[in-house]
């Protein structure tokens, strides 16, 4: 068998990605991590090229399904985006309990879409009893974590990471967050795992029930799914936003202009349809 040069990957996947939806342009940089399980998948069926494949594919369509779990990117670490989370903690909630706190019951919820193995959600829980403005008394808080990969949310259930998910925390976070484990590891106390709830969903196809204060969807769908894919996420991230609510994206996604967000000030990737709220 011919070993799968870089160049027959990038045109098998320029091909495939848009027949699944993504964009290749969102893929180009970490395509190795997809190439790697395309090629893992296209020895298990013995054949002996990525053209084999794509014939294969073209003749199977239960074979798309396969190539699909292939393309999920799950690089992730707590804190990923440090400007983010500063301007989250420093200002926006704060806003967001002044506005909960005229509302009965006082709540927080919070949506993490595409919540990796819970680097993601388990930040957020830490922002809000580490960070600058802890929940205050008498909130109740939900975070929800969603994710369609089982292994990625099995990964979250556990809590245990490797040190380089935690190299862009606050030293201070670190300590406080997790214990060591003997094989060198880092476990997340259970004081912060608690809080968060964690479930199989695909963002194509489904949103949780009601609405979030708080809604992230980072490094997903505003990198990886094409011009169709992000409409219509973006139609389930807004109906489930709170109409003064936020959403934030990763750091180098946007949200599409028509939408009517606006990005705050300080530039972090934070947006809200509601420019009076102190913006
Ligand atoms: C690159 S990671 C980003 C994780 C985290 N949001 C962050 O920014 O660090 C993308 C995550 O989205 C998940 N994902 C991919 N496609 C998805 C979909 N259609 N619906 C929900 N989650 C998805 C992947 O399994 C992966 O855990």
């Amino acid at each position: 068998m011919e070993p799968t040069r870089d160049s027959e990957c990038v045109r098998f996947l320029q091909w495939a990605l848009p027949r699944l939806g993504y964009r290749w342009e969102g893929f180009r940089k970490v395509r190795r991590q997809v190439c790697r399980r395309v090629r893992r998948r296209r020895r298990d069926l013995e054949l002996a090229s990525l053209q084999a494949y794509r014939l294969h594919l073209e003749r199977t369509p239960g074979e798309w399904a396969y190539l699909d779990d292939c393309c999920r990117i799950t690089i992730s670490r707590f804190y990923r985006d440090r400007g983010l989370w500063e301007t989250a903690g420093r200002e926006i909630l704060p806003r967001l309990y002044r506005q909960g706190a005229a509302r009965s019951p006082h709540q927080l919820r919070v949506w993490s879409a595409g919540c990796g193995a819970g680097e993601e959600p388990y930040t957020v829980a830490m922002l809000l009893r580490l960070g600058p403005n802890p929940l205050p008394d008498g909130f109740e808080v939900e975070i929800l974590g969603t994710d369609v990969d089982l292994h990625q949310l099995e990964r979250a259930r556990r809590g245990v990471y490797p040190e380089s998910s935690l190299r862009d925390l606050p030293a201070e976070w670190r300590r406080q967050a997790f214990t060591r484990t003997d094989d060198d590891r880092y476990r997340l106390r259970d004081r912060l795992r608690g809080g968060v709830r964690l479930v199989e969903q695909d963002i194509r196809r489904e949103a949780p029930a009601g609405r979030f204060h708080l809604v992230l969807c980072r490094n997903l769908a505003f990198t990886y799914f094409d011009s169709e894919g992000q409409e219509q996420s973006l139609m389930r991230l807004l109906s489930s936003l709170e109409p003064d609510g936020w959403l934030a994206v990763g750091s180098h996604e946007n949200v599409p202009e028509h939408a009517g967000f606006v990005r705050h000030t300080s530039g972090a990737p934070l947006f809200t349809r509601s420019p009076a709220h102190g913006l």
